[in-house]
């Protein structure tokens, strides 16, 4: 089994979605022991944003590539195919700006690529991605739960799940910390509930 750990928030040892998505991979760990884990910090090492010389990269012959495209084209395709490989995919993710870490888009602009993780048929977009589990460790300073009145402002997990589904994945887990910057008792049941759904996770391990 194959997991891929990804964190993306810029705050270091102070980020909360780290911290979740660390306890979801040490759940990971303890319950099936012979997992392969790769890790991704997309703030210590980020990718370029998309630009139209990285673009081409990815239609050109390798004898036509430039440096930095040879260099590009090789990130992307690392990316691809961590992500192919992965049988579980573990996305530390907050919210910034009522959406994702800048450093994620450009991730999921490397990743979903035509041809290779989603195609376009007559009915209608076929993801190729699809026989994964995702959890999502999401974290952000005020509520937006379906059930709050923020909820249309979030444009985090339900980006997320939006293109998870485009690429096919449909086992999609959410464990999210909300509320982080209301007040201290908020915060600690925030972070208690997460905590309770990790423990969760993997009660169904063999
Ligand atoms: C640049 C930035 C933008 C933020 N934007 C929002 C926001 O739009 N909505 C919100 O509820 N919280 C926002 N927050 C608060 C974070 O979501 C919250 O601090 C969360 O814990 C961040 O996750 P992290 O600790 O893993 O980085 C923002 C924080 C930062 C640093």
């Amino acid at each position: 089994m194959k997991l891929l750990h990804i964190d993306s928030s810029i705050l270091g040892s102070d980020s909360i979605s780290r911290q979740l998505s660390q306890a979801v991979v040490e759940q990971w760990i303890n319950a099936y022991p012979n997992v392969e884990v790769i890790y991704r910090d997309l703030n210590e090492q980020p990718p370029r944003h998309l630009s139209a010389e990285i673009l081409q990269a990815g239609i050109l012959q390798p004898s036509q590539l430039n440096s930095l495209q040879r260099k590009e084209a090789a990130l992307s395709k690392q990316f691809i195919e961590e992500f192919l490989s992965a049988n579980v995919l573990v996305l530390g993710a907050p919210m910034y700006n009522f959406s994702i870490p800048s450093q994620l888009k450009a991730w999921v602009d490397r990743v979903l690529v035509r041809g290779l993780t989603f195609k376009y048929t007559e009915q209608g977009p076929v993801g190729l991605a699809g026989n994964k589990s995702v959890i999502i460790a999401s974290s952000r300073g005020n509520i937006y739960a379906e059930s709050s009145a923020n909820y249309t402002q979030d444009h985090q997990e339900t980006y997320l799940k939006t293109i998870l589904n485009f690429v096919g994945i449909t086992d999609i887990t959410v464990i999210r910390a909300e509320g982080l910057n209301i007040n201290s008792a908020v915060r600690e049941q925030a972070l208690l509930s997460a905590q309770f759904h990790i423990n969760q996770l993997t009660k169904n391990a063999a």
